[in-house]
């Protein structure tokens, strides 16, 4: 197979060279956004008089049958032709002859995969961000139907006050909410159209940029042609934007594999979504929510590889760049794998009403509604503070909840206690009292997800 670069050379490539220089065997991926870019190309070097118009529909025909041709699963990629642009250059000069010769006119593949991963990370962020939402309604969904379920909140993993499940689930549709606002911030940057810088210092022939910016959806040019093959800010931003996603899931898969065991019991996933021993014949394992949180390794460690790949590179276009596509693929595959299968399983998840709330009970969660009704009687925070504290401390010397104290015996430790105390004990009414803005009451949880039944109509 003769290179495209073959002029200046005397000596044939090492093969152990060709298949440690090739990308095509993963590169190949991007070979629809590679064909959309040199059609666009196309029409614009006809446009400009740079090529005939009749070579142009030539070039575009041969390009289109070459598409045809891949999606059939009828093309041979060849490894001697290192990359998707030059096998598929090759291929339209194979199948058109001469007028193939001069699609390359006036453009560079440094500039060219410039393109072709924007074009490839534009598509996966529309798709991600769509799942995202997709998430946050069945989130949203499963909230509706928890809006009376009473569960412990945590802070360092220790009892700390009662919430309702649905606040704890729409504070994963908050953070889904972010990573989707990273991901629309991140295609701004997407947003600007390489093609045409060539290799790094633009060209003496008539193009005109902003036509085959125009060709491709993008509003801008990009406005320096060193930086336009150079820079993938764009794919760093995509691999943060997927890494925080990432861990997002990974804490709610956390949570479902501790509630999940013996010990919390607070939820059951469907046997569709947990997998069995091959030797414990008891066991049901949460194994789908622990690879979402095993999988957060690989997506975190393909934004340090290229973060590290790109750190010591010299302007412009550096071969080593070729290394960006694969943690770029694989956490933009992962992501969408992750957000589809969590998706599913959410829908699938049972919540034991009976155990949250009693567990909700358990632990002197209602402590802090005992220094707040002291407060509200006008004892000072810490005075009040102090004060529950003690009655905590007895309570746990006589092993009883705090119900288990009488009136009497609560006025022991502060006479502005009342009858009315009762009330602030039982972790249902300890809810409804917290309705501060964005706090867990029933009726602040209602505002949240109507505002995100409107917000994800
Ligand atoms: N396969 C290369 C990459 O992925 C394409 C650009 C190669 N350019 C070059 N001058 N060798 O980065």
């Amino acid at each position: 197979m003769k290179k495209p670069w073959a002029g200046r050379f005397t000596q044939k490539t090492s093969d152990a060279v060709e298949s440690f220089t090739e990308s095509i065997s993963f590169d190949r991926k991007l070979w629809k956004h590679d064909i959309a870019g040199s059609i666009a190309h196309a029409k614009m070097l006809a446009k400009q008089r740079i090529i005939t118009a009749k070579e142009s529909a030539a070039i575009i025909a041969g390009l289109s049958r070459t598409a045809d041709a891949i999606a059939r699963g009828k093309f041979a990629f060849s490894p001697e032709l290192e990359d998707i642009h030059m096998n598929i250059e090759s291929a339209l000069t194979a199948r058109i002859g001469e007028p193939g010769k001069k699609l390359h006119t006036a453009r560079s593949r440094n500039d060219q995969v410039a393109l072709d991963l924007r074009l490839y990370l534009r598509e996966q962020t529309r798709d991600i961000i769509q799942l995202l939402r997709e998430l946050q309604k069945t989130f949203l969904t499963v909230a509706e139907g928890h809006q009376d379920t009473v569960m412990p909140g945590y802070t360092h993993l220790q009892r700390a006050q009662p919430v309702l499940l649905a606040h704890h689930l729409l504070a994963y549709v908050e953070m889904f909410r972010r990573d989707k606002e990273r991901f629309h911030d991140c295609m701004q940057r997407m947003d600007s159209c390489p093609l045409g810088a060539c290799a790094l210092a633009g060209t003496s022939l008539p193009t005109d940029r902003a036509y085959t910016a125009k060709l491709l959806g993008f509003s801008r040019v990009s406005g320096n042609s060193i930086d336009a093959v150079s820079d993938r800010d764009f794919a760093l931003e995509f691999l943060s934007g997927a890494a925080i996603t990432m861990m997002h899931l990974s804490r709610l898969a956390e949570e479902l594999i501790l509630w999940s065991t013996e010990e919390f019991r607070f939820i059951e996933i469907s046997d569709r979504f947990t997998t069995g021993s091959s030797f414990m014949p008891q066991k049901k394992n949460p194994d789908v929510a622990e690879l979402l949180r095993g999988k957060t390794g690989r997506v975190y460690g393909n934004l340090v590889a290229l973060l590290t790949l790109m750190k010591g590179l010299p302007l412009a276009y550096n071969r080593d760049m070729q290394e960006d596509k694969l943690p770029v693929f694989d956490s933009a595959e992962t992501l969408r794998a992750a957000l589809s299968v969590l998706q599913e399983m959410m829908k699938e998840v049972t919540f034991n009403r009976e155990r949250l709330g009693e567990t909700a009970a358990g632990g002197y969660s209602t402590a802090t509604d005992i220094a707040e009704y002291l407060v509200r009687k006008g004892v000072p925070f810490r005075t009040a503070h102090e004060t529950t504290g003690r009655i905590v401390l007895a309570c746990i010397s006589r092993n009883i909840p705090l119900s288990g104290l009488s009136l009497q015996e609560l006025r022991t430790f502060s006479r502005a206690i009342e009858r009315d105390i009762r009330a602030v004990l039982d972790p249902a009414a300890s809810v409804r009292t917290r309705s501060s803005f964005g706090g867990t009451s029933p009726s602040e949880v209602k505002r949240q997800i109507r505002q995100y039944r409107k917000l994800l109509k």
